[in-house]
């Protein structure tokens, strides 16, 4: 491994008071939006779909469209956003939160991506035993956050339990990520449904990992809209189809983001249709 050495001391973003969740706030562009509007969860039933490539990419993609960026590692015990990415963070979130120190101590600028991360800590207890309330509160962190930034993204664990489904609730906007295989559709539309029962009429948004060809996609995500319509009366809408490409695996073993490795790969190209996606519905939140 030859990670990037930063120190979150030289790249800490500049110190902004809190914000209460109902406030109106002006993004890093100036633009006036309710607080939260900006918060993107990348979400999935079942494990192992690339919800944390998805998140990296989506984020460096955001940053090199001009946005002010931010992803949070919320994948408590299993974080790997800085492995992916060849980060050595000196501050992580665990060991953030055990010193009782703001969020923002934990920043660490990702210079060759040009956005800010949060790490996790893998492997950490601490982190995994993590009940709702503290979750609620490092979200509620993150809606402070929410002004400095103009997205921040939130990479979550797996899983349908009140850490997964807590971080949903922020007024932004939820990506259920899924695959075409049987287990990861049924676990999606769990999610969904969990969700949709926990808080009242969550913005969600589907998205197809690992998809064959855009058609075999867009079969996958009719199957999952056609279960939620019928059973949920509900039908998210399509985020994005990213194709099932070599190059991914190949940027995550050589620790190095896509779109600077692989950037005319399909998958990186579908990848920057995701971000522009989110750039549309931030535009035009509600
Ligand atoms: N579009 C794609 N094409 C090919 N391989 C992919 C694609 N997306 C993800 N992968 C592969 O899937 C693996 C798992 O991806 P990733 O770690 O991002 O998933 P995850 O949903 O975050 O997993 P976990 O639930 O364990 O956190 C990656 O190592 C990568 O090799
Ligand atoms: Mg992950």
């Amino acid at each position: 491994m030859t990670p990037e050495r930063t120190t979150a001391a030289t790249s800490a973003p500049a110190t902004r008071p809190p914000q209460s969740p109902q406030a109106a706030a002006s993004g890093p562009s100036g633009q006036a939006r309710p607080v939260g509007t900006n918060l993107v969860t990348i979400a999935s039933g079942k494990g192992g779909v690339g919800k944390t490539w998805l998140s990296t990419t989506t984020a460096h993609a955001l940053a090199r469209f001009g946005q002010k960026v931010l992803l949070f590692d919320g994948d408590f015990g299993l974080a790997n956003v800085d492995i992916q990415l060849g980060l050595a963070p000196v501050r992580d979130i665990a060991s953030v939160i055990a010193q009782g120190a703001p969020i923002r101590r934990a920043i660490t600028h990702f210079a060759s991506g040009g956005f800010d991360i949060v790490a996790g800590k893998s492997g950490s207890g601490m982190l995994a035993a993590l009940g709702r309330p503290q979750v609620a509160a490092l979200r509620n962190h993150l809606l402070d956050l929410s002004s400095d930034y103009d997205r921040i993204l939130i990479d979550i664990g797996a899983g349908v339990d009140a850490a997964q489904t807590t971080f949903t609730t922020h007024g932004g906007i939820t990506l259920v990520v899924t695959n075409d295989e049987p287990t990861a559709l049924t676990d999606a539309y769990a999610f969904i449904k969990i969700a949709a029962m926990r808080h009242n009429n969550p913005k969600l948004a589907v998205v197809i990992n690992m998809a064959s060809s855009k058609a075999e996609g867009m079969r996958t995500y009719e199957t999952l809209a056609r279960a939620c319509e019928t059973f949920l009366k509900l039908k998210p809408p399509l985020a994005a189809i990213v194709r099932r490409d070599p190059k991914v695996r190949d940027s995550i073993r050589h620790q190095q983001p896509i779109l600077l490795r692989h950037p005319t790969s399909g998958a990186a190209r579908d990848a920057e249709g995701l971000a522009k996606f989110l750039l549309t519905v931030t535009a035009n939140p509600g």
